[in-house]
């Protein structure tokens, strides 16, 4: 038996066709069944009529509940009246998975749905999302690899804090103390620009992030990048480059899924084809002053509240740069033209989805950097082989870190980021 997905047997239309799938409705009385069946393509009314089998098997039909498994032979036609254009009278069906009492229906909390993830996976705005998940994940791939860069993994389990000690997970290391869940792959992937050049990365990243935001995840994909010889600029243009990329392909292969999320694409048009905008930390906090009437003072970081109302000045992703040294990381380059700020960039989304991107220009200068760990009451000897990078041949080099369920949360117009993710982990969430 040669089956169809739904989607082909609708471009077939007419005819003889077998399909399988999952029942996503049902209803039936004693002459009639109708059960509209979906599969990862689609959803389509399927009728099964008394007279065509005996009182046994309708029997059978007449016991199918939603989510139960089967597959189906029978004659398509074109029907108006059925959900999606479509309608199957069937010659044959056969249970392959029965059900009972599919536990999700309208209007549940979101508690229960986290609760039943492993079935909420199955709703056709969890598929919706999926498939727009996966067409983000190969076209970052994509991009990369079009532009020369060398796919590359740093180890999950690392000995050095990288974007400070207040959201590191400890890990359970044998007797060690000192062991720690990836922040970034970055203090682990600068050492190999000296192999490859160019190089980028799609995995997780765990933060202990005790607050409960839409934003943050305890788990989430991690896709950074590093580049030897960049300049500042360069880091901002591949940031750009890459998420231009994602958006021309959810919009050439998504618009199903984006109609299903009720996601306007004119949303996300301005940011593929207008440049996005560049602004300094030090015109971010006029624009605030000016435009929002808020006052922030210099040398204080942008909380959520001014980066969403920055983006509503902009209808693209806004770049925002030079950041005062002591508000960003140890390791980013201090600008030589303003020793005060760094060679640092957040892109902050559209619509308030806030920081998609954190990148920088690396600092060379081993000093400085020694100087900047203590600062942060770290030991720079655990550094050694971090700092071994500016002792051989250094160069200039700068890469990022996307968070790709930002950009998803964003893309789908999510409420919570927990939706961009299959089994989303945050503090009060790691079931099932
Ligand atoms: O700005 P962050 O902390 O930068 C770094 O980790 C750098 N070492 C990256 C690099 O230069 N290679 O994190 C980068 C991005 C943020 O802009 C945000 O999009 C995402 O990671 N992110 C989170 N996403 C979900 N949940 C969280 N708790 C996140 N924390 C950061
Ligand atoms: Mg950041």
């Amino acid at each position: 038996m040669k089956y169809l997905s739904i989607k082909e047997a609708m471009n077939k239309g007419t005819g003889k066709v077998s399909i399988r799938g999952w029942v996503y409705r049902e209803r039936g009385s004693n002459k009639l069944k109708f059960v509209v069946l979906r599969d990862s393509t689609g959803i389509i009314q399927c009728v099964i009529k008394k007279e065509k089998f005996s009182d046994e098997k309708f029997k059978e039909a007449d016991k199918v509940q939603i989510e139960a498994s089967m597959e189906i032979s029978g004659t398509i036609k074109e029907d108006k009246r059925a959900p999606s254009g479509y309608e199957i009278e069937a010659d044959e069906f056969t249970i392959v998975g029965m059900s009972d009492n599919f536990p999700l229906a309208a209007d549940q909390n979101r508690e229960f749905l986290d609760d039943n993830r492993h079935l909420t996976l199955r709703t056709r705005r969890m598929t919706a999302i999926l498939k727009i998940r996966s067409t983000v994940f190969g076209a970052l791939h994509e991009y990369f690899r079009q532009n020369g860069f060398y796919e590359y993994q740093s180890p999950i389990f690392q000995s050095v804090q990288c974007e400070g000690g207040s959201t590191l997970f400890k890990a359970e290391y044998f007797d060690r103390k000192d062991v720690f869940l990836a922040q970034t792959w970055q203090l682990y992937a600068e050492p190999a620009i000296f192999s490859l050049e160019k190089i980028y990365t799609m995995a997780p990243s765990f933060r202990a992030e005790k607050s409960r935001t839409s934003r943050h995840l305890t788990e989430y994909w991690h896709c950074e990048m590093e580049i030897a010889w960049s300049t500042f600029k360069d880091i901002q243009d591949v940031g750009e480059g890459a998420i231009k990329h994602v958006l021309k392909k959810v919009l050439e292969q998504n618009q199903e899924e984006l109609n299903i999320l009720e996601r306007d694409p004119k949303k996300l048009e301005p940011s593929l084809k207008k440049p996005f905008a560049r602004i300094t930390y030090t015109e971010a906090l006029k624009l605030l002053k000016e435009k929002c009437k808020m006052e922030v003072e210099w040398g204080k970081d942008l909380r959520t509240i001014e980066e969403d109302k920055l983006s509503s000045l902009f209808d693209t992703i806004i770049i925002c740069r030079n950041y005062p040294k002591e508000v960003k990381a140890f390791y980013m380059m201090e600008d030589p033209e303003d020793p005060r700020t760094v060679q640092g960039c957040d892109f902050i989304a559209p619509e308030g989805y806030g920081e998609l991107i954190g990148g920088s220009q690396r600092e060379h200068d081993i000093e400085k950097l020694k100087k900047r760990l203590v600062e942060m009451g770290e030991n720079p000897e655990s550094y050694t082989f971090y700092l071994d990078t500016r002792k051989y041949g250094s160069v200039p080099h700068g890469g990022y870190g996307l968070g790709v369920e930002r950009l998803i949360s964003w893309i789908c117009g999510l409420d919570n980021i927990k939706d961009a993710i299959p089994f989303p982990r945050t503090p009060m969430r790691y079931k099932p």
